[in-house]
């Protein structure tokens, strides 16, 4: 009886540890696509953003417009590096406000992919958040589509490019 039950613990621990490397996509490779508390989790201290290697047009603190600014950086996760003319699902665009002197984080924007999510405003899911994560927006922000949507010519990003 007892060799039994240690048999089934074994085969289900197997099926359980192929199942996972055979589906779980390399770590931290797709980020969660749920509300924004769990993606500041993903993006802090799953796959830190500031570990995000910069592609050319993103390095460096750069001079922005209200509502962002006055200075800001912008990280893009490795499935927004590796797209190419569009997003792909799981692309995520972080940007930093700093006030005026770069010194201050002051809020944190982000931008995610998600398929079929908003398909007549890019599929793009937006939120905001206090430098601390507090959370100010998140969703379909209609605030963050009408600017966004005069560069949908490329994908709704003003900075990054596809
Ligand atoms: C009035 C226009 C406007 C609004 C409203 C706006 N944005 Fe932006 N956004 C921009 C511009 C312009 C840039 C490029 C930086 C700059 O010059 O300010 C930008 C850049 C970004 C970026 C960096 C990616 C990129 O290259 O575009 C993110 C992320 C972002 N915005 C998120 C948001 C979120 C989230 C909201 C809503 C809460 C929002 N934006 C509202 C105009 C806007």
């Amino acid at each position: 009886m007892k060799q039994s039950i240690l048999f089934v613990c074994f085969i289900c621990s197997l099926c359980l540890f192929s199942a996972c490397s055979v589906f779980r996509p390399a770590q931290g490779e797709m980020p969660p696509m749920t509300d924004a508390a769990t993606l500041w989790q993903y993006i802090t201290v799953t796959n830190p953003y500031t570990e995000w290697r910069l592609t050319d047009e993103t390095e460096g603190i750069k001079e922005a417009d209200p509502p962002h600014g006055p200075l800001v950086r912008v990280y893009p996760n490795r499935i927004a590096r590796v797209s190419e003319y569009t997003a792909n699902e799981g692309a995520i665009i972080v940007m930093e406000n700093y006030d005026k002197d770069g010194t201050t984080l002051l809020t944190i924007d982000l931008m995610q992919k998600r398929n079929n999510y908003a398909p007549s405003a890019g599929n793009w899911y937006w939120a905001s958040y206090e430098a601390n994560g507090t959370v100010i927006k998140e969703g379909k922000v209609k605030q963050c589509v009408e600017c966004h949507v005069s560069m949908a010519f490329d994908d709704y990003t003003f900075i990054h490019k596809w």
